[in-house]
């Protein structure tokens, strides 16, 4: 499949999967204390974790999706967040999110096209967070991001990118030895630990590599990389 039609059938998926009904929203609504915020993570870990961009006077969330790290990140103190999405609904629910935790002035949330981190001034932010984004793209749109995030960063700015396990093509077969499709959707950029490594030595020095899992999984699989920029 060529990327073009890839990134096109991706921005359809992510618009549906990240709608929030007027029944999800009465739900939130109604529950929504001061802190109960932290719950649209989806570990516990991602959250610990944002507390390293928490120095940053300007934080990116790249691919926010429904913005729930610049909710969490406003909320423990951050001063600005910039939360920016190819996908109109991710967008709105994040829209909708800040208003609910009162904390709209301290994020600013964008929908953008592929080519906007291209074309960002450098240097333009202190910290960056991505999240699920590198891992569910074809290998050279996140090789570009990565380097995009890089110009974008200041040196030192550190960057904490969450992705997927690896699934390991010798166990079960993957299209190009990297990538699952379910229904024709990309869904995984399949890379080990080494190769996600080698993707970003170049631009970034790696901190430290944790694992973390989502609710429902029993064992830690997923990667948590925390970096400081080149
Ligand atoms: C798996 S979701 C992750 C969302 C969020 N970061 C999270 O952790 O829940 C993938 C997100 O990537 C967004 N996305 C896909 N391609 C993108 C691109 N080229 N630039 C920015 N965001 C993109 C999708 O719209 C979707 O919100």
């Amino acid at each position: 499949m060529k990327n073009k039609d890839t990134l096109e059938t991706l921005i359809n998926f992510w618009n549906t999967a990240l709608t929030m009904s007027e029944e999800d929203k009465k739900e939130i609504k109604a529950a929504a204390d001061e802190n109960n915020y932290v719950e649209f993570a989806p570990a516990d870990k991602l959250v610990k974790a944002l507390d390293n961009l928490l120095n940053a006077d300007k934080i990116l969330d790249y691919g926010c999706g429904s913005a729930w790290a610049s909710l969490i990140l406003a909320k423990k103190g951050a001063k600005y967040v910039k939360g920016v999405d190819t996908s109109t609904s991710g967008i709105e629910a994040g829209k909708f999110l800040l208003e609910t935790y009162n904390v709209k002035e301290k994020v600013d949330l964008e929908v953008i096209d592929e080519a906007w981190l291209e074309r960002q001034n450098p240097d333009s932010f202190d910290g960056g967070f991505c999240s699920n984004i590198l891992d569910v793209l074809p290998i050279e749109i996140s090789q570009k991001i990565i380097e995009n995030l890089h110009k974008v960063l200041k040196k030192d700015a550190v960057l904490v990118v969450g992705l997927n396990f690896y699934a390991d093509p010798k166990i079960k077969p993957l299209e190009e030895n990297k990538y699952i499709y379910l229904d024709g959707v990309l869904r995984l950029l399949s890379l080990s630990d080494d190769e996600w490594r080698q993707m970003f030595a170049h631009y970034f020095e790696i901190i430290n590599l944790d694992y973390f899992a989502w609710p429902g999984e029993t064992s830690e699989r997923r990667r948590l990389f925390v970096m400081k920029n080149k």
